[in-house]
């Protein structure tokens, strides 16, 4: 019996908020959350350094040029996802190169990725999508071979296995997101995480505006240093990409009671799949039996010869579901990249004189499994605290297939 109301904000984040209240925002009586919040996050994941951000595209901004991506160099993901993987490839004026996806898992194919490696190759970002780790062996020996660096995207996942280890503690750079569907959430927000100590003072000065005393572990400068006129602050260009204090309160509050909000999802995930059962054209993303997936979402695909996608989603929502997500469009079908020279922000002067090939064009055809499965994926809800309106949303599943059989 999973049972019972969980909160999803709990007495710690209030405490740590009233904390944080309590200071007036006063540097001298700051409670010093962001760094509690960091060194508690790094232990939760098992990584030396983690560094907090405003969201979790920023960290992907910050981890690209830690590993030390620049202009005109190419950095392999997958299409299939929320497209801030691709968006935070082309802040870094870099160029992104879409590798194809394995279609029972909807993760980044390792055998496309090393067909789409070049001599301009710097990284790859895979992505936990849905909250399922890809392949990460397969992906670490190809950077390996290729002398790459590997940012993980674990924006949709928090606290899942692979193959025993944590889920952003294997590749070079890892980033999370603590957005408001997330696992678990500041309102906003996002960390980098690392073991490099040099990768962590590259994303610590890159995301705190390039000031020379901040480091790996240090997220802030001193009153002694600002005050001094002779200080010397700006050592690189950096963006203000700190998370604010107050999110930081509010994020090491849920780090308390993570594992509770991860295992609802699970649950959740589980409760809907033992629904769907034997249903022959509802395959749930699999889950390899070496991976614990966090299930952000269940992804579903349909597969039925004749039944709409949206007829379905329209028979659940009537008999009282409370709808499913599709999967969002390729990113390379977005129209950004469809006329990648209008609408790259200015971009695309750089990519133009900086990378061998121009700016690059994405045709039709380029994930081919990818565009197929993006049609059928129906994405459903886990994120219920009240375990009896997640039994009855299984059963508003079972009634709709039931309905369609
Ligand atoms: C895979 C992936 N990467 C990055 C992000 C960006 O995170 P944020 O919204 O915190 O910027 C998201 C979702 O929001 C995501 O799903």
């Amino acid at each position: 019996m999973v049972g019972n109301v969980i909160e999803r904000i709990g007495n710690a984040e209030r405490k740590y908020v009233e904390e944080m209240l309590a200071s007036d925002f006063s540097n001298s009586r700051n409670p010093g959350m962001l760094g509690r919040f960091e060194k508690a996050f790094a232990e939760k994941i098992g990584v030396k350094y983690a560094i907090a951000h405003v969201n979790g595209t920023a960290t992907l901004h910050s981890a690209l040029f830690a590993a030390g991506v620049r202009a005109g160099d190419e950095v392999i993901t997958t299409p299939l996802t929320m497209s801030s993987p691709a968006l935070s490839i082309l802040q870094a004026d870099a160029v992104p190169v879409f590798a194809d996806v394995v279609e029972d898992t909807l993760q980044i194919d390792p055998a496309s990725i090393e067909r789409s490696i070049t001599p301009h190759t710097k990284a790859i970002m895979p992505i936990a999508l849905y909250g399922l780790s890809p392949d990460m062996d397969a992906i670490m020996a190809l950077a390996k071979k290729h002398n790459l660096v590997v940012i993980e995207d674990a924006a949709e996942t928090f606290l899942s296995k692979y193959k025993g280890r944590m889920v952003g503690s294997i590749g070079h750079l890892s980033s999370f997101s603590l957005q408001a569907t997330k696992h678990i959430t500041a309102g906003e927000g996002g960390v980098v995480c690392t073991d490099s100590p040099e990768m962590a003072d590259r994303v610590r000065k890159f995301s705190v505006l390039g000031y020379s005393t901040v480091s790996a572990t240090v997220g802030k400068i001193t009153k002694d240093d600002i005050q001094n006129p002779d200080f010397e602050r700006h050592v690189q260009l950096g963006y203000n990409y700190r998370m604010p204090e107050i999110c930081a309160a509010i994020a090491l509050g849920q780090l308390e009671h993570a594992e509770e909000l991860v295992q609802r999802r699970i649950d959740a995930a589980n409760l809907f799949i033992e629904a769907i059962g034997e249903c022959a054209w509802l395959l749930p993303q699999v889950t390899p039996g070496d991976c614990v997936n966090s299930y952000w979402a269940l992804a579903v695909r349909l597969v039925h010869p004749t039944l709409a996608w949206a007829d379905f989603r329209k028979k659940f929502m009537e008999l009282g579901g409370d709808g499913v997500y599709a999967a969002w469009k390729l990113s390379y079908q977005e129209p950004m990249f469809r006329e990648a020279t209008r609408n790259f922000a200015g971009k695309e002067k750089i990519l133009e004189a900086t990378h061998e090939g121009g700016i690059p064009v994405y045709p039709d055809g380029l994930c081919p499994v990818a565009e197929r499965v993006q049609k059928q994926v129906l994405a459903f809800k886990t994120n219920y605290w009240d375990w009896s309106r997640a039994e009855k949303q299984a059963d508003i599943l079972k009634h709709t297939i039931q309905y369609f059989s």
